[in-house]
């Protein structure tokens, strides 16, 4: 089996453009890696992604956004997840199942139960061998974001975005072997490292 990697993070935390870094990194060491990302990642996956965070004429109710992103989501494990660990490529995926805790769960208030068992569902149980928490106060991500058009996650108020990055914390503190919290106010080079301090240290046990 091969790594599962994802970032996490709330609105502007940078957590993209480190995927990107690390992804360019282990491929110029001619390691086999996918980047992917959620919502999306596959055809099928982009256009709920498209409904999720673009519909502005209906409210979508929590559920039904709890059952959108996993439908995206088990599209994704379905066609790139589990087919390149498989093949011993090493996936880092942009935001992965914590994302419907911290936000569906954790932000818009459904059972967290409920949250883990439809995630385990889509995952069809699958997990990552790690996680990096972007972790920025809300605020500062959200004024990142201001000078782009705002996506219905954007557009929610300050605490809802406090209530995820909340939420994102526990989960962490919960399960610190899987996790590793990284302060996003330092440098990108700063944070470049840290990563990869983390993920080098779990490349020799890559069982191809
Ligand atoms: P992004 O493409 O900017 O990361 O936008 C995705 C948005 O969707 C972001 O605000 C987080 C939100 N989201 C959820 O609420 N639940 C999820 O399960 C996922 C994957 C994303």
């Amino acid at each position: 089996m091969a790594l599962f990697i994802t970032f996490e993070g709330g609105e502007g935390s940078g957590k993209s453009a480190q995927s990107r870094v690390l992804y360019a990194k282990l491929t110029k060491q001619a390691i086999p890696v996918v980047l992917t990302h959620e919502p999306g990642g596959t055809p099928l996956g982009d256009k709920m992604s498209h409904l999720l965070k673009w519909t502005n004429d209906t409210d979508i109710s929590p559920m039904t956004e709890l059952l959108l992103f996993n439908a995206a989501r088990a599209q994704l494990v379905t066609e790139i997840v589990k087919p390149s660990l498989k093949k011993g490529v090493i996936v880092i995926c942009d935001r992965y199942a914590d994302s419907s805790i911290a936000y569906q769960s954790y932000g818009r208030g459904l059972d967290l139960e409920i949250v883990k068992l439809v995630n385990h569902t889509a995952t069809q149980g699958l997990k990552p061998d790690l996680t990096f928490l972007l972790n920025t106060p809300s605020e500062i991500g959200l004024a990142r974001k201001k000078q782009q058009k705002q996506d219905r996650f954007e557009r929610e108020n300050l605490a809802f975005h406090q209530k995820v990055r909340q939420g994102y914390l526990k989960l962490a503190a919960d399960e610190s072997e899987r996790w590793l919290v990284v302060d996003a106010s330092q440098s990108k080079a700063k944070i470049t490292k840290l990563i990869w301090q983390r993920v080098s240290e779990l490349l020799p046990q890559r069982r191809v």
